[in-house]
């Protein structure tokens, strides 16, 4: 049997939080069906920056080497801002992305019938939404050349986007494939009418969906995308786009289900999947006890189906979820009153497991 090992990075802010929770609830659901998982724990980010000097330190790494997937919470905050650009909490989180390849990050965007109130859209335009931003996380302008310099006594800065073909295939090849399991649409999110690198991905998108023909395959620029999601977002099936246009686009999809604290990813690659909330590490409402762990807790479903094929598992952890908002508990972000903490919202995510 597979030795179920998970590599637990709590990181900063509100990460060790939701991190908690959504442990409790692997705890639950490993109890419940008799299948254990074991932990190991370590550092990234700011936490790693203090007791290391390096966010993304030799121990963890070295600790990568015998997990089967990773757990991960935020990284980043106010006390690290000062540092070095390249030692920033941040550059260890994407370092963290580099080493395990995981080029392909899922983030999935559904609207909980319960929260159809909490959406800035009106009802209306929530019927159908169900759509997945697979966002390219290894490439692009988060790890192209960058540089800042003086030049004719101007102070200058340049980061540079740069996809190869290789970079561009193996991601769309697996967008197509998710679109077909799916509503066989598929959307490249891109800016086609500027950027080379766009038009390259244009080119590559194509030459695939030959392979595709049952995929009804459609072009938007970014900027269009960014209105279609709130004008139309149930028009999207399966959206594909490069690093920093998936950054930004699935924060503005959050908000249509209500709030980025619902938000799960998968990240999947070459090697072990890595699992996060899309949220941030929220420094301002950290050690509260108000934090929103469900992206965290749906991360967890998503570990469980895509690293070790638990669908069953990873289904009751989502019904559970849906059922905690319809029986009416909300957490701060998504109610005005009569909200519950964090600890208390895990609790009856894990009462309905
Ligand atoms: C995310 C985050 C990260 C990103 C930051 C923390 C580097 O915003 O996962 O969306 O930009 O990828
Ligand atoms: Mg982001």
């Amino acid at each position: 049997m597979q030795n179920k090992k998970i590599l637990v990075l709590k990181g900063d802010g509100v990460g060790p939080e939701v991190v908690d929770s959504a442990l409790m609830v692997l705890e639950t659901v490993a109890e419940r069906s008799g299948l254990s998982f074991e932990l190991d724990f370590s550092e990234i980010g700011g936490i790693a920056i203090d007791k290391f000097g390096n966010p993304f330190p030799e121990v963890t790494r070295n600790k990568l080497k015998h997990a089967s997937a990773v757990l991960l919470g935020a990284v980043g905050g106010p006390e690290w801002d000062q540092v070095e650009p390249a030692l920033r909490p941040e550059q260890g989180l994407l370092a963290l992305r580099k080493t395990l390849g995981v080029f392909a990050n899922l983030r999935p965007c559904k609207i909980y019938s319960a929260l159809i109130d909490n959406s800035p859209l009106k009802p209306k335009y929530l019927d159908n939404v169900d759509f997945v931003i697979i966002r390219e996380l290894v490439g692009g302008i988060y790890f192209g050349k960058r540089d800042t310099f003086v030049q004719d006594g101007l102070r200058t800065a340049y980061d540079e986007e740069r996809y190869n073909e290789l970079e561009i295939s193996r991601i769309a090849t697996y967008a197509f494939e998710t679109a077909m399991q799916r509503k066989r649409k598929l959307t490249l999110v891109d800016k086609a009418n500027v950027l080379d690198s766009s038009k390259l991905w244009r080119e590559i998108v194509a030459e695939i969906a030959v392979d595709y023909p049952e995929v009804d395959l459609d072009y938007l620029y970014v900027d269009n995308a960014a209105m279609q999601l709130i004008r139309e977002p149930k028009r999207f099936d399966v959206i594909l786009t490069n690093n920093i246009f998936g950054d930004i686009l699935s924060d503005e999809a959050s908000q249509i289900s209500g709030s980025i604290g619902l938000l799960p990813s998968a990240s999947l690659g070459e090697t072990i999947g890595l699992y996060e909330p899309i949220h941030g590490s929220a420094p301002d409402i950290a050690g509260k006890n108000i934090v929103n762990p469900l992206a965290a807790i749906l991360s967890v479903a998503m570990l469980l189906r895509y690293s070790f094929s638990l669908i069953k598992e990873a289904e009751q952890i989502e019904t559970a979820v849906n059922q905690v908002l319809q029986d009416g508990f909300r957490t701060q972000d998504l109610a005005l009153e009569g909200f519950i903490g964090t600890e208390e919202i895990t609790l009856e995510v894990i009462k309905r497991l």
